[in-house]
């Protein structure tokens, strides 16, 4: 063995990360870090989100696709609810040890073709399904079948709680399933893509792609939002707590992004909504307090670096005024993002492209 010719080391790879490498192009979304502005087929995402509901979100992203066969996207999501509710007896089988998450990616697996049901339809709408009857198996509780009169939101919440929620709390949700539903070549959609361009199907596509999302660099961060600001407890506690986890070195949770050098355009979308929810909530006070403590203390701990609110932090307080168990946020992410990444799958395949990039070997070389 001898030593590779070129003497870059792992840690120094300049590739590292793939940061400001185009591996794509889009009609669907586009992320300007910059001016933190995000826009979804030429609409900005705060004349979306709050707007207009969910399904008709997906159907504004979703509008160069082939849909053929449904009349419309909520009557499509609603029969999808009812095809995917079959296979819950399946989930209430599966050995307990399984996560919600991991039983939702067992329900798609075992999601079977619909005849009339195109399969982005089919996918996006089983999961509210699997979603909820994961939750309610894992507490030990009977599933809830769906109601196809109901929106995506609503019915989501019936299903998880048994209950039909305040229309507040149904709108809350929808907003977040649209601030959600797409962001440009983020680590999961890119997985999405690189799936689909092995011609492999959207239902594997969309597995792969909820694997890209669960760790916590990406959708995983909500639940650890949570935790971090229950620790903290009171107002008075944030800068002590923010100064001494920055010592640390631990990251805080729900800042800093790879793309935005300024606020997450979908922070303030989530914000907005909390605040239809009852800003009188102290929880919601003392989240305000603490990203106000955090961002000084990241100004001042990495001052050539921005980082700023993400998305994740607002998810977090939102969902959980809305009631959602923390153990949800990246499932109910993978919820709404899915309609995002059926459509990059779908886009990607009209290039029929193979996504295969180079690597650089550094390792030793044969005598
Ligand atoms: N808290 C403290 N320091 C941070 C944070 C943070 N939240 N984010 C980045 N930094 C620091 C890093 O420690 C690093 O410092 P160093 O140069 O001294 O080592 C520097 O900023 C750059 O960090 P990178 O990880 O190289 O930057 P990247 O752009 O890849 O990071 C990421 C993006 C992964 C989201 C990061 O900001 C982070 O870990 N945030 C916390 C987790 C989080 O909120 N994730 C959700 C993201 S939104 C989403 O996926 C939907």
């Amino acid at each position: 063995m001898t030593e590779a010719p070129n003497p870059v080391t792992m840690n120094q790879d300049p590739t590292a990360g793939l940061e400001g490498v185009v591996a794509a192009v889009t009609r669907l979304s586009n992320v300007d870090g910059q001016n933190g502005i995000l826009i979804l087929k030429g609409e900005k995402i705060e004349d979306l989100a709050g707007k207009i509901p969910f399904e008709d979100a997906v159907g504004h992203l979703w509008q160069d696709l082939n849909l053929t066969g449904v009349s419309s996207i909520s009557t499509g999501f609603a029969d999808a609810r009812m095809a995917a509710f079959d296979v819950v007896p399946l989930l209430e089988r599966a050995p307990a040890a399984l996560s919600v998450y991991e039983l939702m990616q067992l329900g798609l697996t075992a999601l079977p073709g619909h005849a009339e049901l195109p399969e982005a339809i089919a996918i996006c709408g089983s999961l509210p399904v699997f979603l909820a009857a994961a939750h309610r198996i894992s507490k030990n509780l009977h599933p809830i079948a769906p109601d196809p009169s109901l929106d995506t939101a609503t019915d989501l919440l019936r299903m998880l709680t048994g209950s039909t929620p305040s229309s507040e709390e149904a709108d809350a949700l929808d907003r977040y399933l649209v601030t959600i539903l797409d962001h440009g070549l983020n680590a999961s959609t890119f997985t999405a893509r690189v799936i689909g361009s092995t011609r492999a199907g959207l239902k594997q596509s969309v597995l792969g792609a909820m694997g890209a999302l669960s760790g916590p660099l990406h959708g995983g961060a909500p639940g650890p939002v949570l935790d971090m600001i229950d620790a903290i407890g009171a107002p008075d506690n944030a800068a002590s707590w923010i100064t001494g986890a920055l010592a640390r070195k631990e990251r805080l949770m729900g800042f800093g992004h790879r793309i935005y050098r300024t606020r997450d355009p979908r922070a303030d979308v989530l914000k907005a909504g909390l605040h239809l929810l009852g800003a009188s909530n102290p929880k919601v006070q003392l989240a305000e307090k603490i990203e106000a403590a955090a961002l000084a203390a990241l100004r001042q701990a990495k001052p050539d670096r921005p980082l700023d609110t993400n998305v994740e932090f607002y998810t977090a307080v939102l969902l959980d005024a809305v009631g959602i168990d923390r153990t949800l946020f990246t499932p109910l992410f993978a919820t709404g993002r899915a309609a995002g990444w059926c459509a990059h799958v779908l886009e990607q395949q009209t290039t029929g492209k193979l996504i295969r990039p180079s690597s650089q070997y550094v390792g030793p070389m044969p005598e």
